[in-house]
């Protein structure tokens, strides 16, 4: 198959170290992250044809991949946009040709709502997420000052994190917004954490009909009162199969389901104790540095290089045998797995999102051609 070749590069971003794309996988410097295009390509169709037979719109969340190539690639796909966890997420992925976008945490003090003006006014169909009245009100008066009409959502509390309570205290809020002249009430946002990640397919799916349930019901409450809300984004790789059954959902936001990670693996899918309803498409391939004893090795891998807010270490790829552990910062261990200094190892990362936060770029690889290193650049961009 012959396959493209380009190289992406953000100003600035890693320049110095990255004259050079290298052209095959096995001349990678180490820790280095990249994803199998055909793994991450047949998750993205999947999770596409899945929602368009549906009958559902499709806004990824980009927390996951925070890389405008990523997004564009979505929208292709017949994604309507992106979310943003973030305003400044947002505008990052703006600033990289991405359109369509959901910013799905409150923006939240003057200086911030001036940021997400200048979004409005270089995407205007972008939607920014409130919970409070005080806070559609300050959108209102910035929106005023600039001439513009902002879309906003109300964000529901469906997933104990952010967000209104459903049912009369959204009902106040949406008509508080109703009355205000320079913003666009959209609809509303509902991501339901805790049923994401609820292990085992029945009580996930109990845990978000309820959650979702909610969400739909306060939609219904708003349109019985007059106030239009053709629109209610929710949903997570692990309610990808589950929301599509809730009738009043139109659209869905999930994320990790283009990388996957040991995480989202453990939830159980409706088949079986696992969770392989997507495949894992990301990897971070290291090098073993030291072998201290016949049996430890050191490779160049460690909290730097993985993200460890799950309390466990990597997975060496196809030896779930085999021990993995941190040895530092910059260091992991493995025990008794046979590597010797120089050999190269990939590895299954614990948690997709905060792992790509940890490096300036991804390698898109194809078998053993390396394709493109794809700036992520929202990196860092928690703003
Ligand atoms: C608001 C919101 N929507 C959607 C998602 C996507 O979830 P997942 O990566 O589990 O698909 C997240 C993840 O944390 C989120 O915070």
């Amino acid at each position: 198959m012959t396959s493209r070749r380009v190289f992406f590069l953000t100003p600035g971003v890693a320049a110095a170290t990255l004259k050079a794309l290298p052209k095959r996988r096995e001349d990678l410097p180490t820790p280095a992250l990249i994803v199998e295009v055909d793994k991450l390509e047949a998750n993205l169709a999947k999770m596409a044809n899945h929602l368009k037979a549906a009958g559902l719109a499709f806004r990824p969340h980009a927390k996951t991949h925070k890389t405008h190539e990523i997004a564009k690639m979505c929208q292709k796909a017949g994604a309507v946009g992106s979310c943003g966890a973030k305003l400044s997420e947002a505008a990052a992925l703006a600033e990289g040709g991405a359109t369509g976008l959901l910013v799905t945490t409150a923006v939240i003090g003057r200086d911030k709502i001036a940021q997400g003006i200048a979004l409005a006014k270089k995407r205007p169909e972008t939607i920014f997420c409130v919970d409070q009245a005080q806070n559609a009100s300050d959108w209102d008066a910035a929106a005023r000052a600039a001439g513009l009409r902002v879309n906003l959502a109300i964000d529901l509390w469906v997933g104990r994190r952010t967000g209104i309570e459903c049912g009369a205290p959204a009902l106040e809020l949406a008509r508080h917004m109703s009355r205000l002249k320079n913003v666009r009430l959209q609809g509303l946002q509902a991501y339901s954490g805790p049923s994401s990640h609820r292990r085992g397919f029945e009580a996930r799916t109990a845990a978000s009909r309820e959650a979702m349930g909610e969400a739909v019901e306060t939609r219904k409450l708003l349109e019985r009162d007059g106030i239009a809300c053709p629109w209610l984004s929710g949903g997570s790789t692990g309610t990808w199969n589950i929301d599509p059954g809730i009738d009043g959902i139109t659209e869905l936001q999930p994320g990790s389901f283009l990388f996957m990670d040991i995480d989202y693996r453990r939830i159980g899918s409706r088949e079986g104790e696992e969770f392989n309803d997507f495949q894992q498409a990301l990897f971070v391939i290291c090098t073993v540095v030291s072998r201290p004893k016949p049996d430890l090795a050191i490779f160049d891998g460690g909290y730097k290089a993985f993200a460890a807010d799950r309390g466990y270490g990597p997975e060496l790829r196809g030896r779930r045998d085999v021990k993995v552990g941190f040895a530092g910062d910059e260091h992991g261990s493995l025990a008794a797995s046979g590597a010797k200094a120089g050999d190269r190892l990939e590895f299954v990362v614990p948690h997709c999102d905060p792992t790509v936060n940890l490096y300036d770029h991804m390698y898109a690889v194809r078998g053993d051609e390396v394709l493109a290193a794809w700036p992520i650049s929202a990196r860092g961009k928690s703003q």
